[in-house]
């Protein structure tokens, strides 16, 4: 008999420990629609211990091995229902002070009941998904001692199949890893703070053996205001006759995307001889009902897939008014809803139009923060971000630098808030390593399909302050490519640099977008102002310019003269004199200042900082407007009167 257990090799050797839990991984590919269905939810207590060195992961602790072969009782370093509790969804970094600042894995772990439900149709048993809404940076997922599979992402939802793994009595547990890598999007290297967690509701779905995957609604965008498309796809598809549906291209389960579908091709009909292994489970069609506008409709499917274009009038939604339509989907078996409002978002030369009409972006940057909840706000602390925008006279809002959870999008959708939502490629990204390049557009893709309905959504924004170079273009041109493939319905952008030695925007990116996004901190990290109407003189966009950020530092309630910076005289002076140059640029139709609120940042450490960012027009608890809050709304208010 050993004097003591063989501990698991890993502990004691530097070998590879995580290997086997780097697949499966699931993606965007594995989501699937899921507004109107019924989720059990697990949010609530679970049992957590700090798991700094990865334990859990290199001796099994998920196994739950108490015995060896001989009944000989083994020394275990866990004891999973004595641990102490967190209530998730949270950033552990917010729920304890001695977790403010740590980063790396904790494990959690809870026990569950599940009651299988009645079968369907021909004796079909129902699938059952874990839905994490958002773990940062990695989530691995363990359930009745068994791996399930792991995300990677720190921002966008995970869907894991748990239907085989489910017993009566469960115990579920997950290994969020908020380390930051040099690999990852983003890197180790931001100007925000690193919340770790479970952080975003974590809920078993039920579907049926075959249920609607993905469920797309938009007016068609011709300009006509007068079509409503539906896209449908049904699981199981077989085979890639997705490919020829534009914007589907991307959900077709072999499909490349390497570069986009062909947008003029359209879905064609093929027969069943064509489709060949048509699943006998799919349904022939799917059905469609928009009772406001008498609309019901059969969507025939083909390969489970579909579209249909239907003639419509529907009230536009717009800022200002904000009209959402009950819409359901039903197939087979299955049964989804949302509320959607129908408008458009295009282009024409230098102008943004929003349904037909000439529009400016009156917006303002934010980070998704809360000081009491971190990287978590509660639906009241989003609403009051939204509410502080509108009374600022904005009709947009920039989500920075990663996606907000998509309650946001829902209540921009409902308050009348047109949104810029973006991945966080972020900085210097590893742009030569392919991996790396997967993983970004895996997010965009989690971020299209999962807000793909909301009708706030115009903007697609592939990332932020990129030094432009070869490697990077390649990469930032591929992403903006696969956003145009898999949502012909919106502008792809991304918040790009000045190029300071040409004094002009000449981001070669800029060809690639539908609108560029633009930096200029004049007043602030450049300080000589007259370079900043020089720098629009010595540009000629043939599209039009978003500034994405502008802004100054000014510790709230800190006083000075107009040279002094980080006073909130000096912010105030330095809007007062951006906003007088933008107003006279015709190619600039929008601008979010950068930023609502201060927000945390271990970058930034000075006095007036104290580990903040203090441009914001608000205190970091949003109860204190610095005076440039009044100069940004002052100049939007005359900028409404305008358009
Ligand atoms: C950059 C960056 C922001 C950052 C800001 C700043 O432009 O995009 O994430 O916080 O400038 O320096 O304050």
């Amino acid at each position: 008999m050993k004097k003591y257990q063989q501990k698991n090799v890993s502990d004691i050797n530097l070998e590879d420990y995580l290997g086997e839990y780097e697949e499966p991984q699931t993606t965007a590919d594995d989501m699937f629609f899921d507004c109107g269905r019924r989720k059990e939810s697990l949010n609530g207590a679970w049992h957590y211990a700090v798991d700094q060195y990865d334990t859990c992961i290199r001796q099994h602790w998920f196994e739950e091995r108490y015995e060896d072969k001989n009944g000989f009782t083994l020394p275990v370093d866990y004891s999973f229902d004595e641990w102490p509790t967190m209530n998730l969804p949270c950033c552990w970094n917010t729920e304890k002070e001695m977790f403010l600042l740590y980063e790396g894995s904790m494990v959690f772990t809870r026990t569950f009941r599940y009651a299988a439900g009645e079968t369907g149709a021909a004796g079909t048993k129902e699938r059952v998904f874990l839905k994490v809404g958002a773990a940062n940076y990695i989530c691995r997922v363990f359930l009745n001692k068994k791996y399930i599979g792991m995300h990677r992402g720190g921002s966008t939802p995970a869907y894991f199949e748990v239907t085989e793994a489910l017993q009566a009595e469960n115990r579920i547990l997950i290994q969020a890893d908020s380390t930051r890598r040099p690999e990852q999007v983003p890197t180790e290297n931001t100007d925000w703070f690193n919340y770790g967690g479970i952080y975003r509701d974590i809920e078993l779905i039920r579907v049926p053996a075959t249920y609607i995957k993905r469920f797309q609604i938009a007016l068609v965008p011709d300009g006509t205001f007068s079509k409503i498309k539906a896209r449908v796809q049904v699981s199981d598809v077989r085979n890639t006759q997705a490919a020829k549906i534009p914007g589907m291209s991307a959900l077709a389960s072999d499909a490349s995307t390497a570069g986009p579908a062909d947008a003029a091709a359209q879905h064609t009909d093929t027969d069943a001889s064509d489709a060949g292994q048509e699943s006998a489970t799919v349904p022939a069609s799917a059905e469609l009902r928009i009772p406001e506008l008498n609309i019901q409709a059969e969507i025939p499917l083909s390969d489970g897939f579909g579209e249909l274009v239907i003639d419509a009038s529907p009230e536009l939604w717009s800022p200002e008014h904000p009209r959402l339509y009950d819409v359901s989907l039903t197939c087979g078996e299955d049964a989804v809803s949302d509320t959607v409002g129908f408008r458009e978002i295009r282009v024409r030369g230098r102008d943004i139009l929003l349904n037909g009409k000439p529009i400016y972006l009156r917006g303002i940057s934010c980070h998704e923060e809360s000081v009491a909840h971190g990287k978590a706000p509660t639906d009241e602390e989003r609403l009051e971000t939204i509410r502080l925008a509108k009374e600022m006279n904005c009709n947009f809002m920039r989500l920075a630098h990663y996606p907000h959870d998509e309650r946001m999008a829902k209540l921009a959708d409902r308050e009348g808030l047109l949104l810029w939502e973006e991945i966080p490629v972020y900085w210097a990204i590893r742009f030569t390593r392919e991996e790396t390049y997967e993983d970004a557009e895996n997010q965009l893709k989690e971020l299209i399909y999962r807000d793909w309905n909301r009708a706030s959504v115009i903007i697609w924004s592939v990332g932020n302050e990129n030094a432009d170079s070869d490697e990077r273009l390649a990469f930032m041109k591929r992403l903006a490519d696969c956003a145009h493939a898999v949502d012909e319905t919106r502008m792809v952008s991304a918040a790009c640099l000045v190029s300071m030695h040409k004094l002009a925007i000449a981001d070669r990116l800029a060809e690639y977008l539908d609108i560029i996004g633009l930096n200029e901190y004049f007043g602030w990290y450049s300080p000589d102002f007259a370079q900043l109407p020089q720098l629009f003189a010595n540009s000629d966009p043939s599209k039009p310019v978003i500034i994405t950020e502008f802004g100054a530092d000014a510790m709230p309630g800190h006083h000075g003269t107009i040279q002094d910076k980080g006073t909130e005289e000096y912010q105030a002076y330095v809007y007062e004199r951006q906003a007088e140059t933008l107003r006279g640029i015709d190619y600039v139709k929008g601008t979010t200042p950068w930023i609502l609120y201060d927000f945390r940042c271990p970058r930034r450490t000075s006095a007036i900082q104290g580990y903040y960012n203090r441009k914001g027009l608000l205190s970091p608890d949003k109860k204190y407007k610095k005076p440039a809050f009044y100069v940004l709304q002052k100049y939007y208010q005359k900028l409404m009167n305008r358009f």
